[in-house]
């Protein structure tokens, strides 16, 4: 469920996702991107970006939050900063999105720049249609009859 986010709670994940972006390791295209996620009992987990020599292996600040978050053994997340120096501040990626659609089918998001501007918005907008853990089983199921329907 989506959560209206109080001010002083806003500001507290922005200075959080603004300092975590500092910490980005980004030397290739020095973009940095800072996130703070906060799970339901109102801790919170920073992640940034990490490059490497090796483009393709480069993973977005998000999703290095989340797998902070789930190695740490949270799963219930109800808002996110994302911190860019982009003008307006970036949304996340495709891919971040699904990755954090898997645990929170809502999500207040909030897209902050290092100018201060601040752009609120939610999972469901920016991502409708998600493909979720429901299809997949549902896939498997059907896949599991046909195998059987075969066997006959
Ligand atoms: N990046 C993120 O960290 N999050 C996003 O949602 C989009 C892109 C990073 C990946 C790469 O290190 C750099 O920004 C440029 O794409």
């Amino acid at each position: 469920m989506r959560i209206r986010l109080p001010k002083k709670d806003e500001d507290a994940l922005v200075a959080i996702a603004l300092r975590a972006r500092e910490r980005a390791y980004a030397p290739y295209s020095r973009f940095l991107v800072g996130a703070a996620l906060r799970c339901g009992d109102g801790s919170v987990i920073e992640g940034c970006n990490v490059e490497n020599a090796s483009y393709g292996l480069c993973v977005c600040a998000e999703r290095n939050a989340v797998g902070s978050a789930v190695a740490a053994g949270r799963r219930d997340f109800d808002a996110i900063v994302i911190a860019t120096s982009s003008e307006p501040p970036s949304p996340p990626c495709g891919m971040c999105r699904q990755v954090l659609a898997e645990h929170a089918a809502d999500l207040a998001i909030v897209l902050v720049n290092t100018k201060g501007d601040r752009v609120r918005t939610t999972l469901k907008k920016l991502f409708p249609g998600t493909f979720t853990s429901a299809q997949l089983r549902s896939g498997q199921r059907a896949a599991l009859r046909t195998a059987s329907a075969g066997r006959r």
